[in-house]
């Protein structure tokens, strides 16, 4: 991690928690974080509840200034209209959403979003005001048969089709076999994939925006192995799924800096 990024802890809740529990949630989180006298400047912190919960957590944020951002699992590539059941960048705006999850591995295997699909989602989040997180990953099968960086090099270069990187961008490397399985990449195999990803980042849009854009490592993340990956200099954060839904481990997460060297 690089001291002029600062690193980004990001919880996506996926289909888990009602707008009821989101409240509680993030109340609870907010005090653990206030307990434990959590520094902001050491890492920010977003949770990504479902699009139900939005309004709910704006409410709870904007009434408490919490210093918690929240953003959406997905947007729909279109500005409004006869599109049913997707979700306009415009409507996560006016929730005050900061960020939007695009192209998460989950998306493009259950609902065939493709490449050209998350392109189309990145322009829409840009031209909303939302800074897109990016998710690129390669499965096991890729992985054996291209090797470690081709397939999310590729995804990224995809998605960043006529981007304008000042309009801010914060990339997830995903490992598809490592969602879920308990089985993170080791901290070397993210730093590769994050290393040239970011390299990519800069032959398309500079190395300004190079330098400033957050690389986040996601799969199986958890307390006990955040330091690892935060050591690594091209990776800035995580984000991460099953443990984001415990307020524990979610904060022990955050507070990577105090188990730093440990
Ligand atoms: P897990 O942390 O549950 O492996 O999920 C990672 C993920 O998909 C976050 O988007």
């Amino acid at each position: 991690m690089a001291v002029s990024r600062t690193p980004f802890i990001a919880g996506n809740w996926k289909m888990n928690l009602d707008h009821l529990q989101a409240i509680a949630f993030v109340q609870k989180l907010a005090w653990a974080l206030a307990d434990a006298k959590h520094d902001f400047a050491d890492a920010e912190v977003a949770v990504f509840p479902p699009f139900t919960d939005l309004r709910s957590v704006q409410t709870l944020v904007a009434a408490d200034s919490l210093p918690i951002a929240y953003g959406a699992q997905d947007v729909s590539a279109h500005d409004s209209g006869a599109y049913t059941g997707e979700v306009s960048g415009a409507f996560l705006a006016h929730l005050d959403c900061a960020y939007v999850i695009i192209g998460h591995s989950e998306r493009r295997q259950y609902h065939g979003e493709s490449d050209a699909d998350v392109n189309a989602k990145v322009l829409a989040a840009h031209r909303h005001g939302l800074v897109p997180v990016v998710c690129v990953g390669e499965t096991a099968e890729d992985l054996e048969a291209h090797g470690p960086s081709a397939v999310p090099v590729a995804q990224l270069r995809a998605a960043l089709a006529g981007v304008d990187g000042a309009k801010g961008l914060v990339v997830a490397y995903e490992p598809v076999w490592a969602i879920g399985s308990g089985q993170a990449a080791t901290p070397e195999q993210a730093e590769q994939v994050c290393a040239a990803l970011r390299v990519l980042i800069g032959e398309l849009l500079g190395e300004e925006v190079a330098a400033s854009t957050r690389i986040l490592y996601g799969g199986s993340v958890k307390a006990a192995n955040i330091a690892s990956f935060l050591r690594e200099p091209n990776v800035d954060g995580a984000l991460v799924g099953g443990a984001s839904l415990d307020i524990d481990e979610f904060s022990s997460i955050v507070r990577f800096k105090k188990h730093v060297g440990a």
